[in-house]
C-alpha cells in the first residue's frame, strides 16, 4: 500500500528533479535525487540489478525526517532513480527511517530492515529518538511495512544499552542459511558496542550478544557496522562518531574504522588484530559492501562529513550529498586495499599517454584537462637536484584549484581545497602517511574526478582520501607542480557516461 506521505514524497521527487540541470550533478556517482542524501543504504542485488537505497529527506537540502531513496544499477556508474521506497508513515517509524540494508529472501521478495525512530521527550526536557529495527517487504519498487513492526527494540538489547543509540542493522546471510543482523548500541553514556542478532527467517530475530566494545578508545557510537569476510580474513568496517586526532592517520569527527580481525564463532566476539582508518579524506562516511556474482566484496559510501555538509548549502541548492565511487576490496597482509570497480574502465575515453616528462616549477600538458577524469600517475627522480614537494592542481583556472601534494621529506600526501571556491571556515586539506616506492623511490597516485568530487588511491589502493568541493565546472585546467627535478609517467582518460 502507498501511503499519502509516500505518495507526496514519490510526486514531490517527480517534479523537482526535472529542475536540476544533470550537469549540476556528478555524472557516475549517484547523488540525491532532490534534496538531501546521505548514508547509502539497502546496498544489494536483486533481480538481475544493483540497488542501492539512501538516507533521504527530499524536501530540502539538508537532513530531515528520514526517508530512502532509491537507484538501481547494472554496472554501478550507471545509476537510474527510482521512486522513493520508504517514508516516514506508520506508529514505528513516524519521525524517521534510518539507515538499513537489504536482502532477497528465498520467497523472492525484496527484504528492507531499517531503523525505525519515533521521537520522545526525556525526563529532563531534551528530544531524542528512539530506535527500533523495522522491515518492509517488497518487489524491487513498492515496499509494504510489516504489521508487526518493529522486531527489534530495547527489550532486545544485552544489559546496558541505550535505545537511543540503537541502529543501522546489517543483515548477513550465512553459508547455512541462517541470517545474523549487526546493528550499532551504544551505552547511556554513549561508549559503543555492537550487538549481533540471529534469525532462521529474518523476521524473527533473537539471542542479541556484544561482539565487540569500544571501551571508549575510539570515538562514541560506531555507526554502520559491518562484518565482512575478505580474502578469508574477518573485517569490521564501522564509522565511529566524535574521533580525536590520532597521528597522521585518524582526524576529528566522524570518521572511519577498518578492523581486521577474527570473530569466535562460538562466543560471537570479535577481536581485533589491526585498526586503520578506511579513508584518510574529508568526506568519506557510512560504508556498505556488497559481493558482486563474480565473487568481489565492492564497498560505497556517503561522500560527505556530517560536521561541513551544510555549509555547501544555499537557497539555490537543488540536491545535496552524493556516494563514493563503488571499490573493490582486498585484503592482503592484514591490510585492506581499495580499487575502483573494475566497470570503471569502460567509460575511458581519448586516452593521453606521457612518458618521462620533466616536471621542474609547474608544468602543464596538452590534451589533460578536464572535471570526469582518471589519472595515472608516477613521479620519479630527475636528472639534478632531487625533487621535496610534488603538486597536482585539479578543477583550476585562474583562481580555483583543488591540490593533491606530497611532501617527501615527510612521507605525507594531503588534499586540499582552500582555493575551490569555498567561502566557508570548514575543514579544507587532510594528510596520510604515505612512503614512496621501497625499490625505486617512485610515488604512484591515481585520481579520479567525477565533477565536484576527487578520490585519490595511493600505496596500491591501501592509503585513499576522498572530498568533495563545488568549484564552477568551467575550471578544468589540471597542471603538475616540483620543487626540484622531478620526472613523471601520466595516463590520462576523460570518463563518460
Ligand atoms: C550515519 C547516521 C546513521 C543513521 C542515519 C540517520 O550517518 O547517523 O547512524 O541511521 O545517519 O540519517
Amino acid at each position: 500500500m502507498i501511503s499519502r506521505e509516500l505518495e507526496r514524497a514519490r510526486a514531490w521527487e517527480e517534479m523537482k528533479d526535472k529542475e536540476i540541470d544533470p550537469l549540476s550533478r556528478p555524472a557516475f556517482h549517484l547523488s540525491a535525487r532532490v534534496g538531501w542524501m546521505n548514508d547509502p543504504n539497502g546496498f544489494s542485488r536483486y533481480g538481475g540489478k544493483y540497488h542501492l537505497f539512501y538516507q533521504y529527506h527530499p524536501y530540502d537540502a539538508q537532513w530531515g525526517p528520514m526517508h530512502w531513496g532509491h537507484a538501481v544499477s547494472e554496472d554501478l556508474l550507471h545509476w537510474e532513480y527510482l521512486p522513493c521506497a520508504l517514508a516516514p508513515d506508520t506508529d514505528a517509524d513516524r519521525d524517521g527511517c534510518f539507515s538499513g540494508s537489504a536482502a532477497e529472501l528465498p520467497d523472492g521478495r525484496q527484504l528492507l530492515i531499517y531503523t525505525g525512530v519515533v521521537e520522545t521527550e526525556l525526563p529532563d526536557g531534551r528530544r531524542r529518538h528512539i530506535q527500533r529495527q523495522c522491515l518492509a517487504f517488497g518487489d524491487g519498487l513498492n515496499y509494504d511495512k510489516y504489521e508487526d513492526n518493529p522486531i527489534l527494540t530495547e527489550a532486545d538489547l544485552p544489559e546496558g544499552g541505550s535505545r537511543l543509540d540503537f541502529r543501522d542493522p546489517r543483515l548477513l546471510r550465512e553459508e547455512d542459511g541462517t541470517w545474523s543482523l549487526l546493528t550499532a548500541n551504544a551505552t547511556p553514556e554513549r561508549d559503543a558496542r555492537l550487538i549481533r542478532f540471529t534469525s532462521s527467517d529474518a523476521v524473527h530475530w533473537e539471542d542479541g550478544r556484544v561482539m565487540i566494545r569500544n571501551g571508549g578508545r575510539i570515538g562514541t557510537v560506531w555507526e554502520c557496522p559491518e562484518l565482512l569476510t575478505i580474502d578469508g580474513e574477518d573485517v569490521l568496517l564501522t564509522c565511529p562518531m566524535d574521533m580525536q586526532a590520532e597521528g597522521t592517520d585518524f582526524h576529528p569527527g566522524n570518521g572511519s574504522a577498518c578492523m581486521i580481525g577474527s570473530l569466535d564463532r562460538e562466543t560471537g566476539e570479535f577481536v581485533p588484530r589491526v585498526l586503520r582508518p578506511i579513508d584518510c579524506g574529508i568526506d568519506f562516511y557510512a560504508t556498505q559492501s556488497i559481493r558482486t556474482p563474480d565473487g568481489r566484496t565492492v564497498m560505497i559510501a556517503w561522500m560527505q562529513n556530517w560536521d561541513t555538509a551544510s555549509s555547501y548549502r544555499d537557497e539555490r541548492t537543488q540536491w545535496l550529498g552524493q556516494t563514493t565511487l563503488p571499490r573493490e576490496l582486498t585484503v592482503r597482509d592484514s591490510r585492506l586495499f581499495q580499487a575502483p570497480v573494475r566497470e570503471l574502465l569502460a567509460l575511458r575515453r581519448d586516452e593521453v599517454r606521457c612518458a618521462a616528462v620533466p616536471v621542474e616549477g609547474r608544468v602543464s600538458l596538452p590534451g589533460v584537462a578536464g572535471r570526469c577524469v582518471d589519472l595515472e600517475l608516477t613521479v620519479r627522480q630527475g636528472r639534478d637536484k632531487m625533487w621535496r614537494c610534488f603538486t597536482v592542481a585539479l578543477a583550476a583556472d585562474e583562481t580555483h584549484r583543488i591540490t593533491v601534494e606530497y611532501d617527501r621529506a615527510k612521507e605525507l600526501l594531503s588534499i586540499d581545497r582552500t582555493f575551490s571556491g569555498t567561502r566557508r571556515a570548514i575543514v579544507h586539506r587532510a594528510s596520510a602517511a604515505v612512503p614512496t616506492d621501497e625499490k625505486d623511490g617512485a610515488l604512484t597516485l591515481r585520481i579520479i574526478l567525477d565533477r565536484c568530487s576527487l578520490e585519490v588511491f595511493a600505496c596500491g589502493g591501501e592509503k585513499t582520501l576522498t572530498m568533495t568541493y563545488y568549484t564552477p565546472l568551467t575550471a578544468d585546467g589540471i597542471w603538475f607542480e616540483a620543487d626540484g627535478d622531478a620526472e613523471m609517467d601520466l595516463v590520462r582518460y576523460a570518463l563518460e557516461v
